[in-house]
């Protein structure tokens, strides 16, 4: 496993954007308590699909004091975040740059992966990285969120995820498709107020 290899491709900047804290996020007290009880404490490497400005990535930190965070995300902001969306948001311009400003302390265990989901993740495969789990919180559209489960049981089989949003129908019916397609392994993914969490299929 070659982490070194992808903080070169995904590597930090020299100085600190010069913004303040901005700590806005969403990831409800159950996602929390999912995180904390679903992914492994002792994990070298944990990997998130969806950051925005590091709230999931901060509790992964302070969860798992070993683990290295890969976030994976384009920092364009989600369908929802867009004018007129529900969490309409001014602060797209800037987002990854206020993500690096939160998130300079714990640079060292860190990796701001800015990218497509699936471009992050076979770039993750190809540096031969695999996440002990994957916490999954990019775009809410039914069709992305059984493509991001899809391709994390394709690149990473036999990985615990967390998924966020199962009061979206569209996370529902993602979830539910990919179970019908045999994506996640024998035991069925599971579902708890805010969160679901499954298990991608082993290899055959
Ligand atoms: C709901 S926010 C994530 C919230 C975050 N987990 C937290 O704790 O605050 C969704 C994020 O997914 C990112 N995103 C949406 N679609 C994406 C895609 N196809 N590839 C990469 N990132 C994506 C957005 O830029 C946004 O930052």
């Amino acid at each position: 496993m070659i982490i070194s290899d992808l903080r070169l491709l995904y590597p930090w900047p020299e100085e600190c954007p010069d913004l303040v804290l901005d700590t806005e996020g969403w990831c409800h007290e159950e996602v929390e308590a999912a995180i904390r009880t679903i992914m492994p404490a002792g994990a070298a490497v944990l990997m998130e699909l969806g950051s925005w400005l590091g709230t999931s990535a901060r509790i992964m930190l302070g969860h798992a004091p070993q683990a290295t965070v890969i976030c994976i995300d384009h920092w364009l902001g989600s369908k929802e975040h867009k004018p007129g969306g529900r969490a309409e948001s001014d602060k797209l311009p800037i987002l990854y740059e206020q993500f690096l400003r939160n998130m300079w302390d714990d640079r060292a265990r860190v990796i701001p992966v800015r990218a497509d989901t699936l471009q992050g993740m076979e770039a993750v495969a190809r540096c031969g990285i695999r996440p002990e789990a994957i916490y999954i919180d990019a775009a809410h559209d039914r069709p992305a969120v059984y493509r991001d489960i899809d391709n994390a049981t394709r690149l990473f089989p036999g990985v615990p995820l967390v998924g966020d949003d199962w009061p979206f129908a569209s996370v529902r019916e993602a979830v539910w498709r990919a179970e019908k397609d045999g994506l996640f392994a024998k035991i069925p993914y599971r579902q708890h107020g805010q969160f679901w969490w499954g298990c991608t299929k082993e290899k055959p």
